[in-house]
């Protein structure tokens, strides 16, 4: 059945300051066990949108629901469900790690001591809970903020930059956990300015920029270069001359040693016979993918102002 509502859903979302328009238009939906990365370069506007979401600030207009009802309308409803991370997590300092996340139970109204066990070992927090959080270094305080947002089992997770101060190891755990957390059913809504890291583990992406968005598309379709192959052969430039004779090969050329060309019909394997019957045997022929970082800075400058 597909009719139950989107667990993220924005409708014309509107946030001016003044005269500065931070947020425009802006139209998502996000789906149950999604991995959703939003985003866009700094400045673009995920955190507002994320602060609307979480009902911590008004939109000027235009409305978010979490899991069907209006957030600001519904807050007590919906906000145990939900969990956040958004920039540096508020932590008291001269408090430890454990006696944060007892406070924020307590705030929750109450959460058993097992489940405080559960989240400390979720964030590799184990061994250094009953230290002050004022001598944490800022991947702890990050992994403690994730704890947090973990406290209440939420069936929606929205990180603002979770990455943010995590070392290579954190960065990697921190995505196989959200991988795992999606796998369980849970929704993960992410914001970064750094593509590379979202791109490892969303299946959509949003990109804003201005407030406005500009695209939200397949991971993979994005770096998706449709109907292009790079082909590893010993002699491109014989190859290149026979595929200059082809009228479905326009365009092809040679790049860092490799051939890359259309293919007839667009089909690889009508490429590979073409190749085979040629005498040109590939070492290998493969789909030509875009880099993503290029995709995202041509989608973000095409579209400024
Ligand atoms: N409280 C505020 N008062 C005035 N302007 C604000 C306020 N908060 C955000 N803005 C403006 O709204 C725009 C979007 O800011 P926002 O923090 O949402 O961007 P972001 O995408 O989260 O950027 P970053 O990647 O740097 O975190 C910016 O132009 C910012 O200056
Ligand atoms: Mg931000």
């Amino acid at each position: 059945m597909s009719t139950a509502p989107p667990v993220l859903r924005t409708r014309a979302l509107h946030k001016s300051y003044g005269e500065r328009l931070a947020v425009e238009n802006l139209d998502l939906e996000v789906d149950r066990a999604e991995l959703f990365g939003f985003l866009g370069p700094n400045g673009a506007g995920k955190t507002t949108t994320i602060r609307m979401a979480l009902g911590l600030i008004a939109p000027s207009s235009g409305s978010v629901e979490i899991l069907g009802r209006e957030v600001r309308a519904h807050r007590a409803e919906v906000l145990p469900r939900v969990g956040a991370l958004v920039e540096s997590p508020a932590l008291y300092g001269y408090l430890s790690g454990r006696d944060n996340l007892r406070a924020v139970g307590d705030l929750l109204g109450g959460v058993a001591p097992r489940r405080i066990d559960e989240v400390l070992e979720i964030v590799s927090l184990k061994g250094r809970e009953r230290d002050r959080v004022r001598t944490y270094s800022m991947g702890m305080k990050q992994r403690l903020g994730l704890a947090i947002a973990l406290l209440n089992d939420p069936d929606l997770l929205i990180l603002d930059e979770p990455a943010n101060g995590l070392d290579p190891a954190g960065i990697v755990e921190m995505r196989d956990l959200l991988r795992q957390l999606a796998a369980a059913g849970k929704t993960v809504f992410i914001s970064s300015h750094v593509l590379s890291e979202v791109q490892q583990i969303c299946t959509r992406v949003a990109i804003i920029n201005h407030g406005r968005l500009v695209r939200v598309a397949k991971v993979a379709d994005l770096v998706q270069a449709p109907g292009e192959y790079e082909v590893k052969v010993d002699s491109p430039l014989d190859l290149l001359q026979a595929l200059r004779a082809q009228s479905w090969a326009a365009g092809a050329r040679a790049e860092d040693g490799l051939v890359v060309t259309p293919a007839p019909d667009g089909r690889g394997r009508e490429l590979i016979k073409f190749l085979v019957e040629n005498g040109h045997q590939p070492d290998f022929v493969s789909p030509r993918e875009h880099d993503l970082e290029e995709v995202f800075l041509s989608l973000t400058e095409e579209k400024a102002n």
